[in-house]
């Protein structure tokens, strides 16, 4: 079981320090966060005291050097003691134009470099309620399966878009048949991701088929965090 925490654009380089100092975490489950690119020495520097907890970023650049800017590349992130990337995440998608062919690219030069990868997928309300599920999962995989293959420092996130930030989750159903349908795409862990919280953590990551949660909100208090770590940990 592993249980990443995305903090999106929250919490500065003071504000990490101090939740890193805080943070409880249990035996028995891989933690990640994922802080902003300008926390992300104070993370490394915070984690390393809290062995076991790794420090992702939350994207990285196909390119090692260049003129891109606003980007980061993933050597840059190797030499900071930075262990994995996000990629593909749905407000990237949604909000900054990265396509499935962007994500790919970033994906496999994350892994190139050296950096663990989790690659998130999902659908939107409007492609769910228009019975196109499996079809948006499956051009999603497959982009990133082509790009990367099934390398073992590769996970995909499952995110369903209408569950991020809403408070409303998959049923666990709904998880366990996405989760057995990507698996079947490319032969990955898979997290669970939207609306994750301590309550709800156990009934989803008990489905067979989710290796994990990617968590948002929840992730950002050390106390829900850790609750959540939890019971990932008592089902692993
Ligand atoms: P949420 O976000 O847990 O706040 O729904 C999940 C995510 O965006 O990764």
């Amino acid at each position: 079981m592993l249980v990443a925490g995305n903090w999106k654009m929250f919490k500065g380089p003071g504000e990490t320090e101090a939740f890193l100092a805080a943070f409880e975490q249990p035996a028995g489950v891989e933690v990640v966060v994922c802080p902003p690119f300008v926390s992300l020495a104070a993370a490394v520097k915070g984690a390393s005291v809290k062995s076991g907890v790794a420090v992702y970023a939350q994207n990285a650049h196909w390119e090692s050097q260049g003129a891109y800017t606003g980007e980061t590349s993933p050597e840059m992130l190797v030499e900071l003691g930075v262990t994995g990337t996000l990629v593909g995440h749905s407000e990237r998608r949604r909000l900054f134009g990265e396509t499935d062919e962007t994500v790919g690219r970033r994906a496999r030069a994350a892994l190139g470099a050296g950096l663990g990868v989790i690659a998130c997928v999902g659908e939107t309300l409007e492609q769910r309620e228009s019975g196109d599920t499996e079809l948006v999962l499956k051009i999603q995989v497959e982009a990133i399966g082509f790009a990367a293959g099934e390398h073992e420092r590769l996970m995909l996130a499952y995110e369903p878009v209408w569950a991020i930030g809403t408070g409303r989750t998959a049923t666990p159903e709904q998880a366990g048949e996405a989760h057995a349908f990507i698996k079947g795409l490319l032969d990955r862990p898979v997290l669970y991701g939207g609306s994750v919280k301590p309550e709800n953590t156990a009934e989803l990551l008990g489905q067979q088929g989710v290796d994990g949660a990617l968590v948002g909100g929840a992730s950002l208090e050390p106390d829900s965090f850790a609750a959540i770590c939890r019971a990932a940990a008592s089902i692993s």
